[in-house]
């Protein structure tokens, strides 16, 4: 196992002084940095991610997108299914932090850091090609890959190029955003199913990677 047991020893005392109102921005912004420790281990101390592992960076997402994939894997919506090898490794980690109050602090956290640069390590995609792909994502995603919360789609500007790929497919197949309880995914795997191989998702990732 991954997670040092005094670790855990640390985790239960903030993940049990969860109050009953909301904290104070302040408040909420320190508990979610020491729940992090936990996230730390995979995702690295400045939420960079960890390719060797398959953990995706989350630093320069909003928090309201990783308050609502916490949720989803906490609840099984995400990283449930048994070929998910990924997902079934974040998925007990949602589920130490169990309470709304613990998911929204450490989202909030995780919501504060500044995003990490990513270097390119997927080769053979050609940008050009991608463009014309990517056409039809700017609807929910934006033009610049900024993302749009009204539609429930993040940011693609600081996501990894192998952690998309590997989305695409995942939601192309099945993986992710096929659970009937996945209201956000489900706006996302029909686009996936336009992206006809993984040349072409290779493609219109090359070209997100020029939007940063
Ligand atoms: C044991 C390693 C591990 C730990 C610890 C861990 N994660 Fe993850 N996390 C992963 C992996 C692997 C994925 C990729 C899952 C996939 O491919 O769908 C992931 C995915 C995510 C995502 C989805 C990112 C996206 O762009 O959709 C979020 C958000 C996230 N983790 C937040 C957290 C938070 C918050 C914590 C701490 C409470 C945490 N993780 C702890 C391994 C971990
Ligand atoms: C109809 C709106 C919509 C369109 C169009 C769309 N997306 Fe998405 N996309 C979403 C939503 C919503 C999510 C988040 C799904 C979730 O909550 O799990 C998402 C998630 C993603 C992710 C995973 C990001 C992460 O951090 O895990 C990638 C990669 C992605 N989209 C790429 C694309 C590409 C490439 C296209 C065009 C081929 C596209 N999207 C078109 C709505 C859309």
């Amino acid at each position: 196992m991954l997670i040092r047991f005094p670790l855990l020893l640390a985790l239960a005392a903030v993940l049990a002084s969860a109050s009953w109102t909301r904290p104070a921005a302040a408040d909420e912004l320190e508990r979610g940095e020491a729940l992090y420790k936990l996230c730390a281990q995979c995702h690295g101390p400045q939420g960079a991610g960890n390719p060797a592992i398959a953990a995706p960076p989350i630093a320069g997402l909003p928090a309201w997108y990783v308050e609502a994939q916490v949720y989803k894997f906490r609840d099984g919506v995400r990283g449930a299914h048994p070929d998910d090898a990924a997902g079934l490794r974040m998925r007990p980690m949602a589920r130490i932090m169990r309470t709304d109050d613990n998911i929204q602090a450490v989202a909030a956290y995780v919501g504060s850091l500044p995003p990490t640069d990513q270097d390119a390590t997927l080769t053979g995609g050609d940008a050009t090609r991608g463009k014309t792909l990517y056409a039809p994502c700017t609807a929910c995603h934006g033009p610049a890959g900024a993302g749009n919360q009204t539609l429930f789609a993040p940011t693609l500007q600081h996501t990894a190029d192998w952690y998309m790929l590997s989305q695409l497919q995942k939601f192309k197949v099945g993986l992710r955003g096929a659970n009937p309880a996945d209201t956000s995914g489900k706006l996302m795997r029909p686009m996936s199913m336009t992206l006809v191989n993984e040349q072409a998702m290779k493609d219109v990732v090359a070209y997100i990677l020029t939007l940063k």
